[in-house]
């Protein structure tokens, strides 16, 4: 009998990071899977987009959820995965990350007695002001796998009291979805074309963070630092983040700067292409911490701490969301650029070697990873 899978995701990152799982949920023996998206991201370009340009399995259910506080997105996903999962009784709810969905499918799982499988997990920032750290801990403490994507991450479980025995070393999905990314976007990502751009002559930065875009003062300091780079900075940017700059009237500095181009949210192949061409990026993206170690970029993380402190001191290094730290930062990595890039260039990806994706799965099934 085969093992019937619900895959659970609801924003951006989860479906590019499940997306590998997904498509071998449908070829795999002994595995069957459902499709659902909760709806906590909806607009085009933060959702549906992935799907078709990864070539996704249709979404056979979407919660429709949409956006609220996050008890209101927790609470709504909850009840409709609870709802479902009554009815349908999966052998298994997957879920990857750390999201409110990521909660929700865990509570909702785990309360019915069906087992939870955590992609992503063991994590940590150790920083419990963040979101997202609450949904990860929480996550873990009620999934009957967990899949940890480095060997910190295991210890990080283990100290928090987790059998050994619901604990798989996997590696990080989405060094997969990174190398199949760019694959596909060599011959059909237009990015670099329609913006003007030539390789290394501009840097890429985003911003999404709750604690950075929803306080006045760290979000002004960013905008500020990216307006005294001497480079072109092309910022694509989160709807959320689109909101509060224009609440906090932030635009008219972006337009005064002459440096800082707006784009709406990137599809994953043009994304890829500016990140793997930019000359560093400046970002507080979880998921782009991890990508630059495919594609080996350096990146300033405009946090004060990182769930992925694998790749300080060689991808990545901390700035905080400062101006004077992020433009120090810049210089640094400008004034030594060559050799930086060479020693990138030599070091691999501190997460995995982009089978995680198949252990998990063939774990899933019964087997061994
Ligand atoms: C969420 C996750 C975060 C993840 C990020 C990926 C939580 C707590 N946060 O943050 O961990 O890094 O997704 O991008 O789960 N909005 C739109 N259209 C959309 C989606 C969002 O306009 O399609 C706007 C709405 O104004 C919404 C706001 O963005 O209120 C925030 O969306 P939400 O999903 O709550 O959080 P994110 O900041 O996207
Ligand atoms: N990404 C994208 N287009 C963009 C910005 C990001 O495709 O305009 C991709 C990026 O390559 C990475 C993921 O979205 O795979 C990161 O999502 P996000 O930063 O929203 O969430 P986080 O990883 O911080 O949870």
């Amino acid at each position: 009998m085969a093992v019937k899978l619900a895959i659970v995701f609801g924003t951006r990152p989860e479906i590019i990071k499940l997306s590998e799982i997904m498509l071998l949920s449908k070829k795999t023996k002994g595995l069957e899977s459902t499709i659902i998206h909760t709806g906590q991201h909806y607009d085009y370009n933060m959702s549906q987009q992935f799907m078709d340009e990864l070539k996704l399995p249709e979404i056979d259910i979407n919660l429709e959820v949409g956006s609220g506080t996050h008890a209101q997105t927790t609470g709504k996903a909850m009840i409709a995965l609870e709802e479902w999962m009554l009815k349908e009784n999966p052998g298994a709810v997957v879920a990857e990350g750390d999201t409110n969905t990521v909660l929700a499918a865990a509570l909702a799982a785990s309360k019915l007695r069906i087992p939870f499988a955590h992609v992503e997990a063991g994590i940590r920032s150790f920083w419990r002001g963040m979101p997202e750290e609450i949904n990860r801990v929480l996550a873990d403490q009620v999934a009957d796998y967990c899949f940890a994507p480095t060997k910190t991450a295991v210890g990080n479980l283990r100290k928090e009291g987790i059998a050994a025995g619901r604990i798989h070393l996997t590696g990080n999905t989405i060094v997969e979805a990174t190398q199949r990314g760019l694959g596909l976007a060599e011959g059909t990502a237009m990015a670099m074309q329609k913006l003007g751009l030539e390789k290394g002559g501009f840097i890429i930065a985003t911003a999404h963070r709750e604690e950075n875009v929803d306080s006045r003062q760290r979000f002004s300091a960013l905008i500020s630092a990216l307006a005294k780079l001497p480079l072109p900075v092309i910022y694509p940017i989160h709807p959320r983040s689109r909101r509060q700059l224009g609440e906090f009237g932030l635009m008219g500095e972006v337009e005064r700067s002459g440096n800082i181009t707006l784009t709406d949210p990137l599809g994953y192949f043009d994304f890829l292409q500016l990140s793997a061409n930019s000359k560093f990026i400046i970002t507080d993206s979880g998921g782009i911490q991890e990508e630059c170690t495919v594609y080996k970029r350096p990146v300033l993380v405009t946090r004060d701490n990182t769930e992925r402190p694998e790749i300080l001191g060689s991808f990545g290094e901390l700035v905080g969301c400062d101006e004077k730290r992020i433009l120090s930062g810049a210089r640094k990595i400008l004034r030594n650029y060559d050799s930086l890039m060479r020693r990138l260039r030599r070091l691999p990806s501190p997460y995995g070697d982009g089978r995680a994706s198949r252990r998990i799965t063939n774990i899933l099934v019964g087997g061994n990873g």
